[in-house]
């Protein structure tokens, strides 16, 4: 269980400010989404998040659990149940994905003790456990045997961030249009799968320009619209519909006004 809780939150990249003054509240068990148009700081928000380095927080602060994590090295956040779902995954050469998910899969077990998590002590029983999941996020065993995202198509990098999702099963996961680039089963595929892990206590922020997605998560508490590096309207799921339909134009005008 976790709370994230974003506040006024201010963000410079390589002196040009992005971040404007985000504030954003998840509870345990929540599924938020956030759309707004190209470049108004969405990713920058996610990597902030994660302690991108190349991302500087001029003010404003990040707590988890009610507690600053803006002193954390990505790995720490990251032990402490934070999840990135990358827009664009990168390709690393050399580390195996299935040991990558083994690693990281037991080094967050031991980080998040006390949370109810299965403990896999063989390679088997974890081998047996991936296998569930590659399923539901229909990719084939074949990929285990790869390195992480070398050579993965676009879709085929989607299904895998996702994969890491279901199978890490973080407190909180940002996902960075987890639905980009993929075919239409794909999409219902990927939100089954978010789903799934969304029941189990823990917190999702789904970040995507498409309806389409959302409408095939089981839940979905709030949508959030995103311009000009803020949050500037929040609403439940309908509002996503009504931006597919008609735009963001409405929302940065009425929050101008
Ligand atoms: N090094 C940089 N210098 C100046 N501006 C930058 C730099 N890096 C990113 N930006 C700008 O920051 C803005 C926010 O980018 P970001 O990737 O967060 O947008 P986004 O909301 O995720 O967009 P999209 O929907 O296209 O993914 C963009 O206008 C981008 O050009
Ligand atoms: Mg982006």
């Amino acid at each position: 269980m976790a709370e994230l809780e974003i506040r006024d939150l201010h963000v410079n990249r390589d002196g040009k400010e992005i971040l404007k003054g985000v504030n954003l509240k998840t509870g345990p068990g929540q599924v938020h989404a956030i759309m707004g148009p190209n470049g108004s700081g969405k990713s920058t928000l996610a990597y902030t998040l994660l302690a991108h380095p190349k991302y500087e927080v001029t003010q404003g602060d990040i707590l988890l659990d009610g507690e600053s994590i803006l002193e954390m090295t990505a790995d720490e956040r990251s032990r402490h149940g934070l999840f990135l779902g990358f827009q664009y995954p990168t390709e690393v050469s050399g580390v195996g994905f299935s040991h990558f998910l083994r690693t990281a899969y037991n080094s967050l077990s031991k980080a998040l003790e006390g949370d109810d998590r299965e403990v896999f002590i063989t390679v088997r029983e974890f081998q047996k456990y991936l296998r569930g999941n590659l399923e539901k996020v229909g990719l084939s065993e074949e990929f285990l045997s790869r390195y992480l995202n070398e050579g993965f198509s676009g879709g085929e990098k989607k299904r895998a961030e996702v994969l890491q999702m279901a199978v890490l099963r973080p407190r909180i996961s940002i996902l960075d249009e987890p639905d980009s680039g993929l075919d239409i089963d794909a999409v219902q595929a990927v939100a089954k799968a978010i789903s799934q892990v969304s029941s189990v206590d823990s917190t999702i922020v789904v970040i995507t320009h498409y309806a389409r997605i959302l409408k095939f998560l089981k839940k979905l508490d709030y949508v959030h619209v995103f311009a000009n590096g803020r949050i500037l309207r929040t609403g439940d799921a309908s509002l996503a519909d009504k931006l597919e339909r008609d735009g963001y134009d409405w929302v940065i005008e009425k929050a101008a006004a």
